[in-house]
């Protein structure tokens, strides 16, 4: 990996640690284990496993609420936990997801894992099973590589039992699981990476390694190619550096017939300071080492396209630079030079996102593609509109919109459609260029939406803020503390599902 300036005390440490943990993990073995769970629903019998009445559980305080969970300690053979499952009616895959997380985490100081889930009475299809594996290992993902004594046991294995699946269809389920964990985990693995670990240099060699093992190319573009393709809007924001930018294009052909062309573009500001509109000192923006996001659940994503059989052609840019304040940084009032000749004055130097990303529209256009998703932490504004659980999703396209959302709903990663209000179109007018990077005070998440749309083309297009989303203050269902991959799952099923024309 090249050393960077930042990077004088070298700190031998793995690239991504949660992938190599995960890869530890016997996935659906029916072997011995240390902790076992057993599903229960409020409003059905306590299975037999638990040996304790309904009236014991309540004393206990446990009411079968999906997120609750019960340790039962034994006198000797494996732990018991109870888990909450909710109502019967009410379960679906994302309460199975949340259910088992919650039963992953109470078990945080045991390596092997089974959850028992009552059978017959759920929509336990492959899909009910794939996200009970799911929320088990991603709520066990802990980032530790710099610590010296991490808490948790290392997750050794993990299995779902339901009375009467079919063990092929159980494979099926676990294996779709895992390929879309892996996505996520690769994409929290980088965005909590300390951005002096890593340098847009390293993204880009990380995506050549990946690409290499999971099945599509990687072409890397320096400053000197970027210089040659007229890409003013990622070297603008590069300029305060002393890194070097990279464009990461990644491309998948699927193996058979193709069903379409879908682009996919993620922002990449490996460390956002505002540049010369600097950011104040404040908690939140310890966390601009992961303005890198949206970059990395492009990249988690491609991970998964060939095993899970994608039949769509999916061409990625990943627009990686950090946002820095220095001597040869670009400055408020001056004009970039976009992909395609749109120049762009420069009213806000944080406002870098929108930036990177204008290039990208362009070469996703002169590519074909019959869509565009693009994903990016690109305002405070989609954190104050919808917090932490849900991202703004803007759209030119109904259809297109409509199969992200459904991807969205399988995955568990709440989106919500914002209009796309044209009469705030002028606040981006700008006296001497064709646009300006800044909006009014107000729908800072519309206007940044706005500024994407007038690059792209009349090609369907769908642009997901994960600003609020990408990051979490604590624990919650499949989110583990610090950088959620929200998105990555999201994106693999969308691509999975992709046809031109629909
Ligand atoms: N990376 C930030 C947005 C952000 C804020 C992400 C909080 C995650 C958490 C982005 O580059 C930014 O600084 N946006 C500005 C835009 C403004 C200057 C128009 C913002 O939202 O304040
Ligand atoms: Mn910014
Ligand atoms: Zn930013």
């Amino acid at each position: 990996m090249t050393r960077s300036p930042n990077k004088l005390i070298p700190v031998d440490f793995p690239t991504l640690p949660g992938l190599d943990a995960l890869e530890g993990v016997t996935l659906g073995t029916d072997g011995d284990v240390d902790v076992i769970g057993y599903g229960v629903h409020s409003d059905a019998e306590v299975p037999d496993g638990v040996a304790l009445s309904r009236e014991a559980l309540v004393r206990a305080g446990f009411d079968s609420q999906v997120g609750e969970t019960l340790t039962v300690p034994q006198p000797d053979g494996p732990d018991v936990i109870v888990v909450g499952l909710g109502e019967t009616e009410r379960l679906t895959p994302a309460v199975l997801r949340d259910a088992s997380a919650a039963f992953a985490r109470a078990s945080s100081r045991r390596g092997s894992l089974r959850l028992i889930l009552p059978p017959g009475r759920l929509p336990l299809d492959a899909d009910g099973l794939q996200a009970a594996y799911e929320g088990m290992l991603l709520a066990r993902y802990r980032y530790t590589p710099l610590k010296a004594k991490p808490k948790d046991a290392p997750l050794t294995a993990v299995s779902v039992v339901i009375g009467d699946t079919p063990a092929e269809h159980t494979e099926s389920a676990v294996a779709r699981a895992a390929v879309a964990v892996r996505a996520a985990v690769i994409a929290r693995d980088l965005a909590n990476t300390p951005p002096g670990h890593l340098t847009a240099t390293d993204m880009g060699d990380i995506a050549v390694r990946l690409g290499e093992r999971f099945g599509f190319e990687v072409q890397l573009f320096d400053k000197a190619a970027l210089i040659e393709l007229g890409c003013g809007g990622l070297l603008g924001v590069n300029q305060g550096s002393v890194e070097e930018p990279r464009m990461i294009r990644l491309h998948y052909v699927p193996a058979g017939a193709r069903t379409g062309h879908l682009g996919l573009i993620g922002k990449g500001i490996m460390y956002d300071s505002g540049g010369i509109s600097l950011k104040p000192s404040d908690p939140m923006h310890l966390l601009m080492k992961m303005d890198m996001g949206g970059a990395a659940v492009v990249l988690g994503a491609f991970t998964g396209f060939q095993e899970t059989g994608v039949t769509a052609e999916v061409t990625g840019w990943l627009m990686c630079t950090d946002n820095m304040p220095s001597g040869t940084s670009y400055k408020l009032g001056d004009v970039l030079t976009a992909r395609g000749g749109t120049t762009i004055e420069v009213k806000n130097t944080d406002a870098e996102g929108r930036l990177v990303m204008s290039d990208a529209f362009v070469l996703a256009d002169e590519a074909g593609v019959d869509a565009i998703v693009d994903i990016a932490t690109l305002t405070g504004a989609a954190l104050m509109a919808l917090g932490t659980a849900t991202a703004p999703v803007f759209a030119n396209d109904d259809d297109l919109v409509e199969a992200v959302l459904a991807a969205s709903a399988s995955t568990g990663e709440p989106l919500w459609r914002m209009p796309l209000e044209q009469k705030y179109r002028s606040q981006l007018d700008s006296d001497i260029a064709d646009i300006a990077n800044l909006g009014g005070p107000y729908a800072g998440a519309t206007t940044a939406a706005l500024f994407l749309e007038h690059f792209v083309d009349d090609t369907p297009w769908a642009h997901i803020d994960i600003a609020g989303t990408m990051q979490s203050d604590g624990d919650d269902a499949w989110r583990s503390k610090g950088a959620t991959g929200f998105g990555a799952r999201l994106l693999l099923d969308t691509a999975a599902g992709f046809r031109s024309g629909s």
